[in-house]
């Protein structure tokens, strides 16, 4: 008798076949209410006392293996099947739905194309600076207020090693390898240690500018800003500029656009002044040419630099700078 199930388990083993009517047959010949499995199951209780043990334990086995068999070679079976369906191939395919771009990348193309056009090229380097390239070199002395200006990030505590905060540090770099003229943009990732809220982000993109030649003046930089607001905002919008300071130029302005959505009227947007502010800029401080061996009595230059989720702002009314890092589909489907 326990031959008999050995034999059986043996031939179990063996079996195989991709015909689900074959393996119904199987299936039916061993482990159906007549079938062979239960039927030696009936024969457990004449079984002599001492074999018992073996005689359940190989029965056990025989029917586990069969009904393992057959989950088996069915699964077998329907995934061949499955993967038999006939492709039509002159379907209409499912389209794929096209992405934009973040309305950041395109403010920053639209900025880079700009001053592409007049014939500014592009510079980029490093996110992670020293702080001659940030501030010493731009005429920042150590311990000045105005590095307060911009809260800074430092890496591992090494006051060494920073994160750069504006995009002049590529200026830097450019004026250190280049001999005038130069006339370069510098777009890219700046980062500042400032509290998360609408009107500030902790990290932001600029492009800033940099123009040194012979016989540049502030008129050169007054009118190449217009030139740039017109492209971007359209050849109405009226500017201004407003006195201010940066260590590195001197004289330092601020330009501001008359406000797009209330055109001068007052509005919230403006605050009730008529005007938004759209960049800073200024002619190159002595000090800065100096220190990155350009002769100030020969050479002259201009810079500006401007933050480009601001620049998106003002062009489509946004009023809360933290939607452009949150990528939430909802906001980044409308550009
Ligand atoms: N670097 C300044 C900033 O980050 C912008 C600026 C650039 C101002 C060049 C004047 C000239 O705010």
């Amino acid at each position: 008798m326990i031959n008999r199930i050995k034999e059986l388990i043996t031939e179990i083993e063996k079996f195989s076949s991709a015909d689900s009517d074959a393996i119904e047959a199987f299936r039916i010949k061993y482990l159906s209410k007549k079938g062979i499995i239960p039927q030696l199951f009936g024969e457990f209780k004449n079984v002599a006392q001492e074999q018992k043990k073996e005689f359940g334990q190989l029965l056990n086995q025989l029917k586990n293996n069969a009904q393992d068999k057959v989950e088996l070679l069915k699964r077998e079976v329907s995934s061949s099947t499955q993967s038999d369906i006939k492709v039509d191939a002159s379907l209409p395919g499912n389209a794929v739905k096209l992405g934009t771009r973040h309305p950041v990348t395109q403010t920053r193309n639209q900025i880079v194309d700009i001053f592409q056009r007049l014939g500014f090229t592009i510079s980029e380097s490093l996110e992670i600076e020293d702080d001659w390239h940030v501030f010493s070199s731009l005429n920042f002395p150590k311990e000045h207020p105005a590095r307060d200006m911009q809260d800074t990030f430092f890496v591992e505590r090494n006051p060494d090693v920073l994160l750069r905060t504006h995009t002049s540090s590529v200026q830097a770099r450019v004026m250190e390898t280049t001999k005038p003229p130069i006339r370069v943009i510098t777009p890219g990732r700046v980062f500042r240690n400032e509290a998360i809220s609408a009107r500030a982000h902790c990290i932001f993109h600029q492009v800033e500018g940099l123009y040194i030649d012979k016989d540049v003046s502030f008129a050169d930089l007054r009118q190449t800003l217009d030139y740039f607001i017109r492209e971007l905002f359209g050849k109405e919008v009226r500017t201004r500029l407003r006195p201010s300071y940066f260590p590195f130029t001197e004289p330092s302005a601020e330009l501001d656009i008359e406000c797009l959505l209330c055109k001068g009227k007052g509005c919230n947007v403006c605050k009730h002044t008529s005007w938004l502010e759209v960049l800073g800029c200024g002619m190159v401080d002595v000090n800065v040419l100096k220190a990155n061996n350009i002769d100030p009595d020969v050479y002259t230059g201009f810079a500006f630099g401007m933050g480009i989720e601001r620049i998106t702002m003002l062009k489509y009314g946004v009023n809360d700078l933290r939607l452009y890092f949150e990528n939430d589909l909802r906001f980044l489907r409308q550009f």
